[in-house]
């Protein structure tokens, strides 16, 4: 095990999630707990995340002293580097206090010194490019520590102790804007702590079903299925762990894409025989966002009127003791500010929101920590179908938020069947593993055109697809424009109601990837 201690940055899940790749498991741990942790899991090795802090201000979060005297390898990422500086004797300096604004963004280091944190990986007199978020930085290092690779803005940009196998990098490995990070990473737990590499999704599951199993005893779970794919594993996880005490509750609400509510009822009921509550309130929803044009109204009455069904559902089903969700690591992050304030709500997604409150429930969340290609593994690993867990994402909301406007049954018709041409076009060109996301949108515009020999005044249909690897960063696909000239006149062609076809070329910040 290598323990993880949280000092608050929005990043710590991506340091788990690259000593995940290596093999190697991992457990994160706020900066509180650290000293519990090191005595009950006797970690082979420590990393201190980034933090939103600033190491000489007051009241600034600090890592417990019986870490660097355990006799283990540590490696300080960013504020973990300054803050083992600091604790081991050395000096850390504010932007402010020196007058230098920070660094941000792609920086390059260069290499002074072999150390085994690069064996195999970095020379000496090597360039390589990293990522770095810092304003504060490291003045004069701790005794034991010398310095192996600089940067313009970081003399001290990787520091190594050999001797106590302590290493300090101002940068942030486990970005995928650092190229060598996970590499870097995967030397640490494996080279530096001497961790076997050997841990894999088999592992994670044995692991969760056996943590499932202690959080719940005998009680009984109640899980809500939207459709996509998080919730379905979630979902099969918690049944492999305590087979009929979970009951699924399927909240139809009308918005899913086309034929996906009979894959997940086939699914559950033919393909795992697990019991499953399938409810049809489309009509419930329709009724509710007449006149609604807001997207956060919307997504705020989506996400209510969800509940208000599934909690009419558990009622019915007898009740539960606990609420199980799919809930990713992505979701907890833009909905929740993991430090308490400094965050900012982009989109309410509707999987997270107040639910537990509300129906008095403990949460049975196996998935929190992971990101959504890992959930594709453990789906995998679970043996659900290729093409349930290859499917693309798909937000809870529906396709409420890809119809800006008012969101009509008519309308999501209309984009129901143009989004099932998209996707029909996008598996037959082979690229539909290659996307993240594809997905078209109903725009509120009518424009005028010309079929046969008559006047057409008609919608306007955006097809948006992107490549990420996580869902917080996105690139446009780059379709050859064959591809979309032919998907435009099949959608124009095939759909009563479109008239014309654009494509939206939009990157991730600073757009999102839904419309709404
Ligand atoms: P955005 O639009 O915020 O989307 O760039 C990032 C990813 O999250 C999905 N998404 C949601 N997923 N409930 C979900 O389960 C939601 O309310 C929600 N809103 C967005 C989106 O499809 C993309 O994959």
């Amino acid at each position: 095990t290598i323990l993880i201690v949280d000092f608050g940055s929005q990043v710590t899940q991506l340091i788990a999630r690259r000593v995940r790749e290596a093999g190697v498991y991992s457990q994160i741990v706020p900066f509180t707990g650290a000293a519990d942790a090191l005595r009950n899991l006797r970690p082979k090795g420590v990393i201190l995340s980034g933090s939103p802090a600033s190491v000489p201000g007051e009241g600034s979060p600090r890592a417990p002293q019986e870490l660097f005297d355990a006799g283990i390898p540590v490696l300080g990422i960013c504020y973990g580097q300054q803050v083992m500086t600091q604790q081991l004797g050395g000096e850390v300096r504010s932007g402010r206090e020196t007058g230098e604004g920070g660094e941000f963004g792609r920086a390059f280091l260069t290499v002074t010194q072999q150390c085994r944190l690069f064996d195999g990986l970095w020379q000496v007199g090597e360039r390589h490019q990293v990522w770095m978020s810092h304003g504060d930085k490291v003045t004069r290092f701790a005794s034991g520590f010398e310095i192996v690779a600089i940067s313009d803005g970081a003399p001290f940009a990787v520091i190594a102790d050999e001797e106590r196998c302590f290493y300090g990098v101002q940068f942030h490995p486990e970005v995928v804007h650092t190229p060598d990070g996970g590499r870097l990473i995967a030397n640490f737990v494996r080279h530096v702590c001497g961790c076997a590499g050997d841990w894999t999704m088999a592992e994670f599951r044995r692991t969760k079903i056996a943590e499932i199993r202690d959080q719940v005893g005998d009680a009984k779970v109640i899980c809500g299925l939207s459709g996509g794919v998080d919730s379905a594993v979630a979902a099969v996880l918690i049944h492999e762990a305590i087979g009929d005490q979970l009951t699924c509750v399927f909240v139809d609400h009308g918005l899913l894409r086309s034929g996906e509510a009979d894959q997940v009822v086939s699914l559950f009921r033919g393909h795992y025989n697990i019991p499953l509550v399938h409810r049809d309130a489309s009509v419930l929803f329709m009724n509710g966002l007449k006149g609604v044009i807001d997207p956060e109204a919307k997504r705020k009455f989506i996400g209510k009127t969800f509940i208000d069904v599934f909690e009419d559902e558990a009622k019915r089903s007898g009740g539960a003791d606990f609420l199980a969700q799919g809930t990713l690591y992505p979701d907890v992050i833009e909905s929740v500010s993991l430090t308490g304030g400094t965050g900012v709500t982009i989109k309410s997604h509707h999987n997270v929101g107040g639910l537990p409150e509300r129906m008095d429930m403990q949460l049975v969340e196996p998935l929190r920590e992971l990101f959504k290609d890992e959930v594709r593994a453990l789906g995998r690993e679970l043996g659900l179908p290729e093409v349930f867990v290859g499917r693309h994402p798909f937000p809870g909301p529906g396709l409420a938020i890809r119809i800006p406007g008012e969101v009509t049954r008519e309308r999501c018709d209309i984009l129901r069947k143009a989004d099932a041409i998209y996707l029909d076009e996008i598996r037959k060109a082979g690229l539909y593993d290659a996307i993240w996301q594809a997905f078209a949108v109903l725009l509120p515009v009518r424009t005028v055109g010309v079929m046969g020999d008559s006047r057409t005044y008609d919608n306007v249909c955006a097809l948006r697809a992107v490549t990420s690897t996580d869902g917080m960063t996105a690139d446009v696909y780059p379709f050859d424009s064959g591809f979309l000239t032919a998907t435009a006149t099949r959608i124009v062609n095939e759909v009563a109601g479109i008239n014309r076809v654009v494509y939206d070329y939009t990157s991730k910040p600073p757009g999102t990837i839904e419309w709404e």
